[in-house]
């Protein structure tokens, strides 16, 4: 496929991956809608929101809300009470209704629509957030335009697990050593090999064919503080988060999609995850107080509109 060069293609790439991705979104990133994926969830939102993160948001928005990893744990938390959870894929967005009926989630509204265009009148809500979406936008400012102004006079913005450009390089490494060891990986397991996607024939590529072209940056944190200070927000802030977590769950993921998913051991399983927690919890107490956000790989980025603004 030729390189992807308009916002439209990029637009068009992204729903049509995603649909396709939808139904088995959950199970290949390890989404977990228990209580140890709502602690992850509530320790970026504190980390990101502060005190404020106590007295609740009455209405928000989130943007790539996708299955709703983010905005479900933060409703069924109670941080919200009201939630309108959008994206540009009819399919994730499907996922997400599912997963807010399982939850016993009323008051969560799904809309289909771009980030860069959404359909909600002025000052319409008091938290605008997403996760793991900024870095597919064609057109940054605009979506920061967007975000603020739907957002009421001292709401707040918390957008987290954007990838950083020094953080995305350092991961080549545990991505292409999970490439090497992964034969001898799967011989020492007894897992077969996967097979790659079947997908129709066409001219075109298609669903997961598409992986690779959906995300179109990475980010320097002086970038995003730039784009939510030209939206016109103020106490803007960005956090690095995950190093060695990240590079032993690229690594232990990298390994995993070889298989047949089936023939993964519960054992391993437990070990990926158990071991990616303890990680997490030695980055945030040794590396993040002391290293350069700029190494870590993901960024949190917070902000919010003036009260007068
Ligand atoms: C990496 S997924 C993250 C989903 C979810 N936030 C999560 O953390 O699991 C990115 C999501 O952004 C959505 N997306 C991509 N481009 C978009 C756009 N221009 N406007 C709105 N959503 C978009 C995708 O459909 C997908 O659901």
């Amino acid at each position: 496929m030729q390189a992807l060069r308009t916002p439209e293609q990029i637009r068009d790439v992204n729903t049509r991956y995603h649909d396709v991705a939808a139904s088995g979104y959950d199970q290949k990133w390890g989404i977990d809608f228990g209580p140890t994926g709502r602690a992850q969830v509530l320790a970026k939102a504190r980390r990101g929101l502060g005190p404020r993160i106590d007295a609740g948001f009455p209405r928000a928005l989130e943007v790539g809300a996708g299955t709703g990893y983010f905005g479900l744990h933060l409703a069924q938390a109670g941080v919200i009470t009201e939630l309108t959870c959008t994206d540009i894929s009819a399919g994730m967005l499907e996922a997400l209704s599912t997963n807010a009926r399982e939850l016993g989630l009323e008051a969560v509204e799904t809309v289909r629509t771009d980030a860069e265009a959404l359909p909600f009148a002025d000052q319409s809500f008091d938290l605008v957030f997403g996760h793991a979406i900024l870095h597919h936008l064609p057109d940054l400012e605009r979506a920061f335009a967007e975000f603020q102004r739907v957002l009421r006079p001292d709401g707040l913005i918390l957008f987290a697990g954007e990838p950083s450009s020094v953080g995305d390089r350092l991961a080549r490494v545990p991505k292409r050593a999970a490439q090497l060891a992964a034969p001898l990986w799967r011989r020492a397991l007894g897992a077969a090999a996967a097979h790659p996607p079947h997908e129709d024939q066409g001219p075109e590529p298609s669903g997961h064919q598409l992986e690779g072209e959906v995300d179109i940056h990475t980010f320097e944190p002086g970038q995003l503080a730039r784009l939510a200070r030209g939206a016109g927000l103020v106490d803007v802030e960005v956090q690095g988060e995950e190093l060695l977590a990240n590079w032993f769950g690229w690594f232990n993921r990298g390994l995993e999609s070889t298989a047949v998913s089936s023939d993964v051991p519960w054992c391993w399983r437990q070990y990926a995850f158990r071991g990616y927690l303890y990680l997490q919890r030695l980055d945030r107490a040794a590396l993040e107080p002391h290293l350069p956000k700029a190494l870590f790989y993901n960024l949190l980025l917070s902000g919010r509109r003036p009260a007068d603004g």
